[in-house]
């Protein structure tokens, strides 16, 4: 009935867990923290994984597992499980991963782990465990065997287990082992293969001197290993014949405070100030030292380690390296150092040529700690296989000297968080051939000049956050035509131009443009169409924000910029042609313009007006002689006297012609005189005279234009006068004639035309 009511239950937990998405498939379940006090006999029969974890199994045999021939890893951490007996795994034989961590097991059957012939990895962690003396001859492929925080007081693994040929990590972290003897070593020895041994957090305090003689280890790791500095002193010396390719040295936490008057604090590893010989090598081939978070002040004395490829050198704790003089003194016998990191320290002192002999550094990593240049020019001297350089924060201030010359490697430069002297920056990188990566955050710039990038054609990931650049046009150079990301966020950037964004790196996959002040106005239209467009290129384009208001960039309506520019250009046209054919009319018949501005002055009515002269003589001055001649002297000197208003005698000087023609001649004189002749039609003065007269007149419907034909005109020609051909058919007109009969006739009808009223 139980298993019944277990059955209902498991299948609604599975519905559950797969409603939640913890079953990932057919293959892995997930039933942890769910009060289950026996595994439900319904698991389907391919289950290849399940995690059992916090549940509630006081105790296992041999039914506690269905039959699951296809289980293979099963974590079974937390759930309480005291008491395990021989046959429990019966079932789940096939298991290759087995975690128990957690459990307060009191009793072990003796064979219980035997029937695991698959088992690789087998955590026994925080399980009371007091001996490595675990019966597990079957277990032949076994790979890990973690049994990190229990009681363990003895490193001696089982004589058998140097059989097994997998073997290759031992976690011992956190027991209580004291003492390692010869004898604890035997079975490591034997085994001898690329073994991770872990004894961090024990508390040494002896190791028998050649306990790890002619033993490889592929990782050390012996963090806070040691209840006090002398027992570490003595432990390192009696490592002496370990060969380790990573060593992890250092304390989790602060212990033991190193006594600067003291000096010496590894002794014959490590030691404070300089030191000129070592006594002894206390290990053989150890290609990487890792030291940190530690309490060191200085670097360690470490020349007598020729092998030592990797160095690192990290003090997360924030303190207190503080080096006056580094570094080529203290690695005068390394030479095979690839890979330096001395990230985050508190201040180096960098001395002349620091680096000098260290000719294989690949990897140079300085971020984070002050850097005290005293010679700036030669910091990197020598250094032509390094590739890695970061320099990131580390207070430099670059200027025009030539810091990077020889770096003909360097592929990777990190120089965030540090400042540049005027235009440094265009100098700097110019012998940079092979760099692929640029980071220039947080360093100030406001602008990056077309220099820059010459010798650098080959960077593909360039880093540029949080700087003052507010014009990319960089970007449309051909040197960076390799680039793929570009980051250019928290800038001051408020546009691209079209032609830029043209020219952009045709690789180019990544651009983060967020947090820059965009300016979203129409005429930004070609650049915010192409933000919206290439938003799958754009890092972050939630986070482009227009300037002025809040809106993202990408929700800006171009349409409502294209009407606006319609519209703009629809009137634009319209008023231009406007303008154009105002002018064309202005000009046109700008004397009639002048004459109406003159009228609309306020002329008074010509009725009214006092005539000054008789007659206005319109005509050619061409014709001048015979005006002059015969005209004036015809009228002016008869009685009654004649009054002419001539233009070259009456009109008024400093005048404009039109006014005077306007104010003197048409509205100055009572009747108009017309002299015509072949001249005055050529002449444009005197059409323009004629037309004013005739629109002066044309209200007073009065005879007032006297037309003298002065030589025959064509009648095609007269055409070309504005109504003269009209006016000639309608009105008589006074012919000149030489014939003197005919000619007294003429100035007789003249007169007469000229003093009717
Ligand atoms: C498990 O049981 C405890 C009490 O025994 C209860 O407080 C807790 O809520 C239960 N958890 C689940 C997931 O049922
Ligand atoms: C468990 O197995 C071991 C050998 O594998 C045997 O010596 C022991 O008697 C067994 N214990 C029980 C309770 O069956
Ligand atoms: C261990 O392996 C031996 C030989 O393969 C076998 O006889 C024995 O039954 C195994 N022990 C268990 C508990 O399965
Ligand atoms: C560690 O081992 C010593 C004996 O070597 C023992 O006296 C001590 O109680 C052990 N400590 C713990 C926490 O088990
Ligand atoms: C140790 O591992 C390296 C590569 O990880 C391998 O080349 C070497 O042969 C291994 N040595 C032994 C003794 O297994
Ligand atoms: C140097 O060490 C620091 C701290 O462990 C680490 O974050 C950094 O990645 C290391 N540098 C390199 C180049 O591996
Ligand atoms: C680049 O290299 C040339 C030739 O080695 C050298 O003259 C020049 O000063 C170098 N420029 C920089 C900025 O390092
Ligand atoms: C460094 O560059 C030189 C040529 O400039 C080349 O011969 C050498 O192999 C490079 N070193 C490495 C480690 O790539
Ligand atoms: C762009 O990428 C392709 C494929 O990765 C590569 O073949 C091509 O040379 C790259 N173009 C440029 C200009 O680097």
């Amino acid at each position: 009935l139980s298993m019944h009511h277990g059955n209902v239950r498991w299948k609604q937990i599975t519905s559950l867990l797969k409603q939640k998405g913890e079953v990932t498939d057919n293959m892995e379940y997930s039933c942890s923290g769910r009060n289950l006090t026996h595994i439900p006999n319904s698991l389907p029969f391919t289950v290849m994984s399940l995690d059992f974890s916090f549940n509630f199994l006081s105790s296992l045999h041999k039914c506690a597992f269905p039959v699951l021939v296809n289980l293979q890893v099963l974590d079974l951490t937390r759930c309480h499980i005291k008491h395990i007996e021989n046959d429990t795994f019966y079932n789940v034989k096939n298991l290759t991963t087995l975690i128990l961590t957690g459990n307060p097991i009191t009793y072990f059957g003796p064979g219980c782990l035997n029937s695991l012939h698959n088992l690789q990895r087998l955590v026994l962690v925080d399980v009371g465990l007091s001996s490595l003396q675990l019966q597990m001859n079957n277990l032949t492929k076994l790979q890990e065997l973690r049994v990190g925080t229990n009681n363990i007081q003895s490193m001696s693994l089982p004589p058998f287990m140097s059989t097994f040929k997998d073997f290759s990590l031992l976690d011992l972290h956190a027991n209580n082992i004291s003492i390692i003897k010869t004898d604890d070593t035997v079975v490591l020895r034997e085994i001898g293969r690329n073994m991770t041994l872990i004894l961090s957090r024990n508390l040494l305090l002896h190791i028998e001197p050649g306990a790890f003689k002619d033993i490889y280890l592929k990782e050390f790791h012996i963090q806070s290993s040691f209840v006090s500095l002398n027992a570490q002193k003595e432990c390192l010396e009696a490592l002496t014949g370990l060969s380790v390719d990573k060593l992890f040295i250092g304390s989790y936490r602060m212990q033991w405070k190193v006594k600067v008057s003291n000096g010496s604090y590894l002794d014959g590893l490590l030691k404070k100030g300089y030191i000129k010989s070592m006594e002894y090598i206390p290990f053989h081939r150890l290609k990487e030292l890792y030291l940190g978070p530690t309490t060191l002040s200085a670097v360690p004395l470490i020349s007598h380690i020729p092998s030592l490829e990797k160095l690192v050198f990290v003090d997360l704790s924030g303190n207190f390296l503080i080096l006056k003089d580094c570094c080529s003194q203290f690695f005068q016998r390394t030479p095979n150092i690839h890979y330096m990191n001395f990230s985050q320290n508190t201040e180096i002192g960098i001395a002349d040529k620091p680096f000098s002999g260290l000719d294989l550094l690949e990897v140079l990593d300085l971020h984070r700690t002050k850097l005290v240049l005293v010679f700036y020019f030669g910091f990197l001297h020598g250094l032509k296989n390094l590739k890695y350089l970061d320099i990131s924060y580390t207070s430099i201030t670059f200027t025009r000297q030539m810091i990077f010359q020889n770096l003909n490697n360097l592929t990777v430069l990190k120089m965030a968080g540090n400042s540049f002297h005027g235009d440094a920056l265009s100098y700097l990188l110019q012998n940079l051939t092979c760099l692929e990566v640029l980071a220039l955050s947080h360093c100030g710039i406001e602008e990056i000049s077309r220099r820059s990038f010459i010798g650098t054609q080959k960077i593909r990931y360039l880093y540029l956050s949080q700087n003052k650049l507010m014009i990319l046009d960089f970007l449309a150079l051909p040197n960076l035509k390799q680039l793929t990301s570009l980051y250019v966020d928290k800038n001051s950037i408020t546009s691209i131009p079209l032609h830029v964004l043209q020219k952009l790196p045709t690789n180019l996959s990544e651009f983060d443009l967020s947090s820059n002040p965009i300016d979203c106005s129409c005429s930004q239209t070609d650049f915010i169409w192409w933000i919206i467009h290439n938003q799958n290129m754009l890092k972050q384009p939630e986070n482009i924000f227009c300037k002025t208001t809040d809106f993202r960039a990408t929700d800006f309506d171009i349409d409502s910029c294209v009407h606006k520019k319609r519209l703009t250009i629809v009137l634009s046209v319209c008023f231009v042609t406007v303008v154009v054919l105002l002018s064309f009319l202005v000009y046109r018949f700008q004397f009639y313009l002048q004459y109406c501005s003159i009228l609309l002055r306020g002329y008074r009515s010509p009725g009214q007006q006092e005539c000054s002269y008789d007659a206005f003589v319109i005509f050619s001055s061409y014709d001048e002689v015979w005006v002059m001649n015969e005209l004036m002297e015809n009228l002016e000197n008869s009685v009654p006297p004649i009054q002419l208003c001539l233009h070259m005698r009456d009109f008024q000087a400093g005048k404009s012609i039109a006014s005077n023609i306007i104010d003197e001649g048409i509205m100055g004189s009572r009747k108009i005189i017309v002299v015509v002749s072949q001249h005055f039609i050529d002449s444009a003065w005197c059409r323009f005279e004629f037309e004013l007269a005739q629109s002066r007149f044309m209200m007073e419907r009065s005879a007032n234009i006297i037309i003298i034909i002065l030589e025959d005109v064509e009648e095609r020609k007269t055409k070309k006068v504005f109504e003269l051909h009209k006016h000639l058919k309608k009105n008589t007109y006074l012919k000149w004639s030489r014939d003197p009969l005919s000619n007294m006739r003429f100035w007789m009808r003249l007169r007469k035309a000229i003093l009717d009223h």
